[in-house]
């Protein structure tokens, strides 16, 4: 499949409207890959993202051996992937193969791209900040290699949400898309 590289120091671009992503990790042996509502830059050069993650999922067990993942850009097109992948675990087996979910080896990372998005940050784990109380975990990784598809991103380095729409959560089984685009 063809892909574009994005300068690191503009990999931040492809979050910055607060999309939903997908981070896919590896065991080693079987991909893996759960959706993720709560991620969002967290500085730009280096290329820094926060997530949440709860600690029972089976991508954070993955992430913390591997230390690395892909947060991977889904759009409209992929929403049924995305309910597979946040729906099921793979605590109990491989939930994309049987989905049909491929994957494309990554640049720099053990941890695959998932070919059914548009744009992928490949990643290594750079801190887990602690607090004193039980829940899910607050991860900030740092990109080592960004692509998207042709045309996803402009010249200029803006997504062009109009051909690549993005979902955004609104809870539940509930997402919306971007809407116009202004400029101040
Ligand atoms: C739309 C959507 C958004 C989600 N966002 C998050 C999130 O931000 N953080 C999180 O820990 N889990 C989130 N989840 C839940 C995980 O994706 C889900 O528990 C998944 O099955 C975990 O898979 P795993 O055990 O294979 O890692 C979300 C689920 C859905 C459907």
């Amino acid at each position: 499949m063809d892909f574009v590289d994005i300068p690191l120091n503009k990999a931040t671009r492809l979050l910055n409207h607060g999309p939903l992503v997908l981070v896919s990790t590896t065991d080693g042996q079987t991909a893996n890959a759960c959706a993720v509502a709560w991620c969002a830059p967290a500085g730009r050069d280096p290329a820094r993202f926060v997530m949440i993650l709860g600690q029972g999922h089976k991508t954070y067990q993955d992430l913390k051996a591997t230390g690395d993942c892909v947060l991977n850009l889904p759009t409209a097109d992929a929403l049924e992937q995305v309910m597979v992948c946040g729906k099921k675990s793979g605590h109990d087996g491989d939930k994309l193969g049987p989905a049909g979910i491929e994957l494309l080896p990554s640049q720099k990372v053990q941890s695959p791209r998932l070919a059914c998005c548009s744009a992928w940050i490949e990643t290594r784990l750079w801190a887990e900040p602690k607090w004193d109380e039980a829940g899910p975990s607050l991860l900030v990784v740092e990109a080592v290699a960004a692509s998207c598809r042709p045309g996803l991103m402009s010249e200029e380095h803006f997504v062009d949400l109009a051909r690549f729409p993005t979902l955004h959560h609104l809870g539940s089984n509930r997402f919306v898309l971007p809407g116009e685009e202004i400029q101040a």
